[in-house]
């Protein structure tokens, strides 16, 4: 049985109070909670975020890593300043930094090796836009994404896999059950196939795109389904932990 894993991604809101306001809010809502919870936070926000969480059972996470270990890379962060603050999970090739920053599946593949290497769980975003998905390019799309970013990793078992369709990010609209379980089958098949059927079985996969407290339940009743990585609805304590309490 895989265990579920929610986890939030605040992208570029809450300043440090904020975020320690939010996670103080947080955490006795969900201290019961059946599933893996975390909360991947801006940068700058790790050091009090992480002395908030002290005691409870909510991860921490980043939204980015760099790949090198050390050097001259003006503004990135290392998974090893990363790990100082106790920090365990880092997102990875989310959609707006492939869009945005020009993010690649090599760069993904570089930054998701290395957090593997420090010890730190990669939660390695893929998709497909709009566009891919009404020409009938999904699987291609998704199955490029897989076997260039994840290329050369030893134990896939050691990521989590997030499954964001870009149409669904921020836009209320969110991907039909069956059409997230289905899709999230595929990458199951495809890593199965690259790696090993058994190692699939064990891997996590989420959705993520307008998940929320009203939607939670009917997704994470899918068998392939494993979790959920949440944007809007991780700004407030009340929606976020009603989706990680989805089977209270
Ligand atoms: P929303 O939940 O705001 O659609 O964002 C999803 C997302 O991008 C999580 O990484």
């Amino acid at each position: 049985m895989r265990k579920p894993i929610i986890a939030g991604n605040w992208k570029m809101n809450n300043t440090a109070s904020e975020g320690v306001a939010l996670v103080k809010a947080i955490a006795p809502l969900v201290k019961n909670a059946s599933c893996d919870v975390v909360v991947c936070v801006p940068a700058i926000d790790i050091p009090a975020v992480s002395e908030a969480l002290k005691g409870t059972n909510i991860g921490l996470g980043a939204e980015n890593v760099h790949y090198a270990e050390k050097g001259a890379f003006t503004g990135e962060i290392s998974a090893a300043m990363l790990k100082e603050y106790g920090v365990k999970y880092v997102i990875i090739g989310h959609s707006e930094r492939r869009q945005y920053f020009g993010e690649t599946d090599e760069t993904v593949n570089k930054r998701t090796l290395t957090a593997i290497a420090a010890g730190l769980t990669p939660i390695v975003c893929i998709g497909e836009s709009l566009e891919e998905r009404e020409t009938g390019k999904t699987e291609e799309v998704l199955a490029k994404q897989i076997h260039e970013g994840l290329k050369n990793i030893d134990d896939i078992t050691k990521i989590v896999i997030a499954y964001e369709p870009v149409w669904a990010i921020g836009t209320g609209k969110t991907a039909t059950a069956e059409q997230a379980n289905e899709t999230i089958g595929f990458i199951r098949k495809t890593i199965g196939e690259m790696f090993c059927p058994k190692c699939a079985e064990a891997l996590r996969i989420q959705y993520g795109g307008s998940m929320n407290a009203g939607n939670c339940k009917e997704l994470m009743a899918m068998p392939e389904i494993d979790g959920g990585l949440i944007g809007g609805a991780s700004l407030k304590a009340p929606d976020f932990a009603a989706i990680v309490n989805f089977d209270k």
